[in-house]
């Protein structure tokens, strides 16, 4: 037990801003710190830090809480684990006390199942080792699959014996109560009988990231008795499937120093290939992956290569796997083996200078994989040629990054002999969806339920930032939306020009969503939102009307407002359509590009500044190079939408 004012010490040095600051990337404003939140997905920055609170909140999702919380929650730690972390990292010695009975029974329920399951770990350890029946009937079985005493050690493999209640019935005389063996799952009630779940099977201990154990897979040593080949632990308060990798405890560094991170199918495909030499894997064992598990690897690295067996259900769970990647931004790469083969019994049969060359040379990026296998199965039919693009542009809408998105699908007009423009319509048209749906759930980020004026004060600044820009964009898709305007459009050769007709909203719009540009002002987003639900629908865009006389007051009365600053003429805003036909049409297919290059530009503007700034606050190495590198590729988009710029305006 921490004593009371060791607590109270921790938690008075505990800075919140270089706590966070440690996971998330924050910017200063004003006497807070902004960053993108951690625990949920976002484009925009909603998570505030108020050094002066000692607080943070996330205005997206809605989490909050102190320097403790916030490490309990990151790191998925308990209480005592989250203090001891933020006295390690302010140097504050703990003089432990006896528990105390007042601490509260929850915390007391915690620990009492942390303690059952380093009691039973223990006693399967030993079981394994120690007995006639361990060393006879599971100790042979692990030495028959190879498995290295060291890592049977590591990874703590047990054994439980086949008697019903052998576990069972130790622990209750070690004064283990059969609540607490029921509540973590050790112990099965049925017909007035307690008994073991993992009877007559080999354990592999399930760990935490601070190394305790949290639950158990038992595999069954015979197959053939009908009986499932895996028995896994329930979820308890401790153990929450959805967020744990087996084998991230042990792997988390080598995945770390490795950039990248195997995903495998079972425990003994871990144990197998770590033995091996190959120690950045991990499993999801038990359930399908989860958004969860991916962001817990992206801590450590950025790409996740997928091993699997290339049987059907395999097949159907990677497409899964590599969508829920691609969405949390990572990089994924997928190595099938031979038939009949998984990642254990291939790294067995080889040699790990051969199963390293397997894996370098198989491993496929997503659209090299997905294009072979969707085109295969649609035997060279249009039409379902078709549906295969369809579904790869719908994994490369995924990608949060507009850059990544533009090379991958470059790389798939390549790949389908498809012309590029018809592919980044076609991804147009989702991200018109995954934005409005964004809108949708992002949509309350804007009235901050959580009234803290200085983060008010600040969003508001934020807004005005790019108002300018934003205003005068959605004037012209006020105005003009329904309107065409027309490009050239050459082929490679340049012989054969095409005209090609596009009105000004749908320009506007998948301009603007394919590069990741969200509107902030929430009236204005109003407005670009009832833009994309006519184009979500393949209709025309609405005329001014629409707006003007909208039921939505704050609508029709901002469509008044903002259009009534014309270029030449200032009538009244009944007089719209003469500003239809004044000059400024004339020169309108420059105008919009000009318009909407501003916006990125001055967004890329303030965030290099932002970057500078954040540049001259950290002392950290290895933060300051992640920072130069991001300073880079903002300059050289900058330098990108400058260029497009000056040809605009040369024209
Ligand atoms: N699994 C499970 N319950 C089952 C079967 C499988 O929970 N009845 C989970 C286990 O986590 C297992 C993983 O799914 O590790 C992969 O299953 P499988 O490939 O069948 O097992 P392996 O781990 O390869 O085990 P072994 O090599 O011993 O057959
Ligand atoms: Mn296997």
């Amino acid at each position: 037990m921490i004593p009371q004012s060791t607590i109270r010490l921790i938690l008075e040095t505990a800075q919140i801003e270089e706590v966070v600051g440690e996971f998330v990337q924050l910017r200063k404003r004003g006497s807070n710190f902004v960053g993108s939140c951690p625990f949920h997905d976002e484009k925009t920055p909603s998570f505030s830090v108020s050094a002066t609170k000692g607080i943070y909140k996330c205005f997206g999702c809605g989490k909050a809480g102190n320097s403790v919380n916030f490490i309990m929650e990151h790191e998925h730690y308990t209480y005592p684990e989250a203090l001891r972390y933020l006295a390690k990292k302010y140097n504050i010695p703990i003089q432990e006390e006896e528990p105390a009975p007042e601490d509260t029974e929850k915390a007391g329920e915690l620990e009492s199942l942390y303690n059952v399951h380093a009691f039973a770990r223990d006693y399967f350890v030993k079981i394994l080792h120690e007995t006639e029946d361990g060393k006879a009937l599971a100790l042979s079985y692990l030495k028959e699959r190879e498995f290295r005493p060291s890592v049977i050690e590591k990874f703590q493999l047990g054994f439980c014996l086949p008697a019903w209640e052998g576990f069972t019935l130790h622990a209750r005389e070690k004064g283990y109560n059969e609540d607490i063996l029921i509540k973590s799952g050790l112990s099965i009630k049925k017909d007035n009988r307690t008994y073991d779940r993992f009877r007559a099977r080999v354990i592999f201990p399930i760990h935490n990231l601070t190394g305790r154990v949290i639950g158990f897979g038992g595999r069954i040593l015979t197959s053939g008795q009908n009986l499932p080949k895996y028995v896994n632990s329930p979820e308890t308060e401790i153990y929450n499937k959805s967020k744990v990798l087996y084998g991230l405890y042990f792997s988390r560094s080598e995945i770390a120093s490795a950039g990248n991170c195997y995903l495998v199918e079972g425990y003994t495909d871990v144990i197998s290939l770590y033995q091996a030499g190959i120690r950045n894997v991990v499993a999801s064992s038990g359930t399908s992956l989860t958004q969860d598990q991916i962001r817990m690897i992206r801590r450590y690295a950025p790409t996740i290569t997928i091993l699997y067996d290339g049987d059907e259900a395999g097949l159907k769970a990677s497409f899964r796997g590599i969508d829920l990647i691609l969405e949390q931004g990572m990089n994924v790469k997928i190595v099938m083996f031979p038939d009949g083969e998984d990642p254990d019994s291939f790294v067995r049969k080889n040699r790990l200078s051969d199963v390293e060359e397997f894996l370098n040379k198989e491993r496929k990026d997503f659209l090299e994989f997905k294009t072979a296998i969707l085109l295969k199965e649609s035997g060279g039919d249009p039409v379902r040629k078709a549906t295969v693009i369809r579904e790869i542009v719908q994994s490369i809408a995924l990608i949060p990054d507009a850059i990544t998105r533009s090379v991958y699908i470059k790389e798939c007009s390549a790949k389908m002999d498809v012309a590029e423009q018809t592919l980044i319509n076609e991804l147009n048209k989702r991200l018109r969806e995954k934005f409005r749906k964004l809108i949708k759930s992002e949509g309350d980020t804007y009235v901050p339920e959580f009234r803290d004026p200085l983060v008010e004060q600040q969003q508001e600044i934020d807004i005005t930032d790019t108002e300018y820009q934003e205003k005068d964009i959605v004037r012209i898709m006020l105005l003009y939306g329904d309107r065409d305007i027309f490009f050239e459009n050459a082929d490679e050769s340049g012989l054969h020009k095409e005209k090609i007709a596009v009105n000004v909203a749908t320009f506007i719009v998948d301009d603007l969503v394919s590069d990741g540009i969200m509107i902030k002002n929430p009236v204005y987003v109003k407005i670009f939102k009832l833009f994309t639900d006519y184009l979500e629908e393949n209709k025309k865009p609405p005329s001014f009307e629409y707006f003007r006389d909208h039921p939505d007051i704050i609508i029709s009365k901002t469509s008044a407002d903002i259009t009534n600053t014309p270029y030449e003429i200032s009538p009244h805003w009944e007089d719209w359509r003469r500003i239809r036909t004044s000059a400024e049409w004339d020169r309108m297919r420059e105008l919009v590009v000009n318009e909407v290059l501003g916006l990125k530009s001055k967004r890329v503007l303030m965030q290099l500044e932002n970057l500078q700034k954040e540049l001259q606050g950290t002392e950290n190495e290895d933060a300051q190079l992640m920072i130069l590198e991001k300073i880079r590729e903002m300059k050289r988009i900058s330098i990108q939408i400058n260029d497009q710029l000056s040809r605009v305006i040369t024209h």
